[in-house]
């Protein structure tokens, strides 16, 4: 990629405004989509709790209702992850064409190396983040020459890490596998067992002039099973709960866990896919307000009475956030709940995404929808580390978590074909 592509080199020069690639649409904007101001208070797990039953209790109900939570007192010492992202940052403020001698190889299947995300799919919008993927975690799958080798300690600190975050991982897992009601390792032994990838990722956000109109990452479920996330002091990790877009608070120090789509798979069609109340509910959901959505109403009126239903918004996919919306406004106003569920099935269908997917846990846990935004004075960074199956290996609803009363509601497939599928918006 040309260098001068990469948003850190796009920022520098940027003084007060943005590139149009990177202005979001309408109902993406976190200026106009960030509930009120308020921050969210996701829960908070403290991992030196003793008592086992407690501390399965508390993740079972926060992957249950939120998909998202923080762990306090999880024995990774302070100075381990500040050196972490004392190097990750250092790498970054490197020279530009140092850093590139790490990007990503053209053509290389792998995600691995520096680079900057290109999102076609979403009308050629961009997101104001470069990133470096590495693997950790199994030894035989590290590819080092992704791994810095300035600053000089960047391998230390990243091995420093790995060596810590084991106890986390295992400790998660027995916890989310009995709270399904299955053995301590079982979950585990499901997403991979020993050969269960860490992918380490580090996002980083330059200071963006107008952090109203421009996302970091935009929204998403992460595809892997767990992710294990420490950002630096700057927000910017935002969560979509009932609804609504909320900032995440940070607990200093805390490590932010996201259940994946491996543990439950949904994204935000699915979330978004409910018949709203009322008009009033519908426009909060899709960013207009009140008085917009009745002049919209009168706008379409008659043809809205000429449409013939069934065929109401058979549109070839891609669909966008504003075609979904649209949809779902139209089939809001025909009031007919038969038609609002078949049409928002059909939308999730044709947009790739089956309502009812779900993965291992068959349905309990939920993967959080998320997505990243941006300060005007202060560069954001975040290390997420994706726990995920090698890509070869068969995730689906574990065999001991269904039943004739509880079918399989997803099926057996391979991680790398699961990916495929879902960067490629094929239904599944
Ligand atoms: C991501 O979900 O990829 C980014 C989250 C963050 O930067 O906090
Ligand atoms: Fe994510």
């Amino acid at each position: 990629m040309d260098q001068k592509e990469r948003v850190q080199a796009i920022a520098s020069v940027s003084t007060d405004t943005i590139p149009a690639e990177f202005i979001r649409p309408e109902s993406e904007q976190p200026g106009l989509t960030t509930y009120g101001g308020q921050a969210l208070q996701v829960p908070v797990i403290d991992f030196s709790d003793l008592h086992e039953e407690i501390l399965v209790g508390s993740i079972v109900d926060a992957s249950c209702k939120w998909g998202m939570f923080q762990i306090v007192n999880h024995e990774i010492p302070v100075e381990v992850i500040r050196k972490l992202q004392q190097v990750g940052k250092e790498f970054f403020e490197l020279p530009q064409e140092e850093k590139e001698a790490y990007a990503k190889p053209v053509g290389s299947k792998s995600v691995e190396g520096y680079g900057t995300k290109l999102q076609k799919e979403v009308e050629g919008k961009k997101g104001w983040v470069d990133h470096l993927f590495h693997k950790i975690w199994p030894p035989h799958t590290i590819n080092y020459q992704f791994w810095p080798k300035n600053p000089p300690s960047y391998r230390e600190a990243n091995e420093e890490y790995t060596k810590h975050l084991h106890g986390v991982v295992e400790k998660l897992l027995r916890a989310l596998s009995l709270g399904l009601g299955l053995q301590g390792e079982e979950l585990k032994v499901a997403v991979g067992g020993n050969e269960l990838v860490y992918l380490m990722k580090i996002n980083y956000y330059p200071p963006c002039p107008r952090p109203d109109l421009a996302l970091g990452v935009v929204a998403h479920s992460d595809m892997c099973a767990i992710t294990i996330l420490v950002p630096n002091e700057v927000q910017g990790l935002q969560a979509f709960q009932d609804g609504h877009w909320y900032d995440v608070k940070y607990i200093p120090n805390a490590l932010i866990i996201h259940i994946g789509d491996q543990i439950e798979e949904s994204n935000i069609e699915s979330k978004t896919l409910h018949k709203p109340k009322s008009i009033k509910a519908l426009s909060h959901r899709i960013n207009m307000d009140v008085g917009a959505v009745l002049r919209v109403v009168k706008g379409i009126g008659s043809e809205l009475e000429n449409m013939d239903r069934a065929n109401a918004v058979v549109q070839p996919p891609p669909y966008n956030s504003t075609s979904i919306s649209t949809a779902l406004f139209v089939a809001a106003l025909l009031n007919d709940t038969n038609a609002f569920s078949s049409l928002s099935t059909s939308i999730a269908t044709a947009a790739g995404v089956n309502v009812d997917a779900n993965i291992l846990s068959n349905g309990k846990y939920k993967s959080v929808l998320h997505r990243s935004t941006l300060n005007k004075e202060d560069t954001r960074i975040s290390w997420p580390v994706f726990l995920e199956p090698p890509s070869e290996f068969e995730v689906g609803p574990h065999p001991k978590l269904i039943s004739e009363e509880n079918p399989p509601k997803y099926k057996l497939k391979k991680y790398s074909d699961y990916v495929y599928c879902k960067l490629n918006k094929i239904p599944q």
